[in-house]
């Protein structure tokens, strides 16, 4: 008679840096928590677990525990990633948890990717701009779309926002005032919405220079690195050729 093979779980060394700049007291440490390894565990159970048993003043965000809100983002064994999204059993025994890179640290991994994001939105006007649209009649039917634009658009809009893109690149962790991978999909996807009546050119006064488009180094780990598998680089290239015909 044959058996299920079981397989045996591991105890995990969790590293995190640790670190609340709102306490004075406080300077950047590694910690080392270890907990028994669960069938099917993730790193958002992980984390949970040593909060609830080991340290409760640990500070991480989650919201979804679905790989839809975007909050879970986190530097894991050097790479970004969600923890919620993100099984332990997938990583070795060690595993080194830090705050994603290029946003306000609140505390440990937990980092203001909203303030940046919302910085990000109302520089780069990421709404549908369109003449009238303070009287539109809400009740009028609105204009078809074709089904292959909205899936384009709808493509482009399942972007999390969880920063992902912004902590893999080289470029957004060198200057500030880069739009990142996020901010040229956002262009990207007003640019195609035909109810948007901005043009190339004006399009082109928001991200046509270096902080836009021509500060990217195609250096690639957005699209590596997107939880979400947005085509990335492929957009940037193709508003970069877009922008020198303006
Ligand atoms: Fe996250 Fe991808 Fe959106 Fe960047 S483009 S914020 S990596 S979902
Ligand atoms: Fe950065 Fe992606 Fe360009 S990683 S440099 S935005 S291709
Ligand atoms: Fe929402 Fe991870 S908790 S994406």
């Amino acid at each position: 008679m044959s058996t299920i093979p079981v397989k045996a779980l591991r105890t995990l060394k969790i590293r995190v840096l640790r670190h609340n700049p709102a306490d004075p007291d406080s300077t950047p440490n590694m910690q080392t928590f270890e907990l028994e390894e669960a069938d099917s565990m993730t790193l958002f159970v992980a984390l949970n677990v040593i909060r609830e048993e080991q340290d409760p003043s640990l500070a991480f965000d989650f919201v979804c525990r679905a790989g839809i809100c975007g909050s879970c983002g986190m530097i894991i064994n050097g790479r970004p990633g969600l923890a919620c999204r993100t099984l332990t059993r997938d990583l070795p025994e060690d595993i080194t948890l830090a705050p994603l890179p290029g946003f306000e640290l609140i505390a440990d991994l937990s980092v203001n990717t909203g303030k940046w994001m919302r910085g990000i939105s109302e520089r780069l006007e990421t709404w549908v701009h369109a003449q009238g649209l303070d009287t539109v009649d809400v009740d009028a039917l609105e204009t078809p779309m074709e089904p292959e634009l909205a899936q384009q658009l709808y493509e482009l809009e399942r972007c999390i926002e969880c920063g992902c893109c912004i902590a893999a690149c080289g470029t957004a962790q060198m200057r500030e005032d880069f739009v990142g991978a996020v901010g040229l999909n956002q262009i990207t996807r007003f640019r195609l919405d035909p109810r948007d009546e901005r043009d190339d050119a004006d399009f082109y006064e928001l991200v046509g220079d270096d902080v836009g488009v021509f500060g990217c180094m195609t250096l690639l780990g957005c699209e590596d690195m997107c939880p979400k598998d947005l085509p990335l680089a492929t957009q940037i290239a193709f508003l970069r050729r877009r922008m020198v015909a303006v």
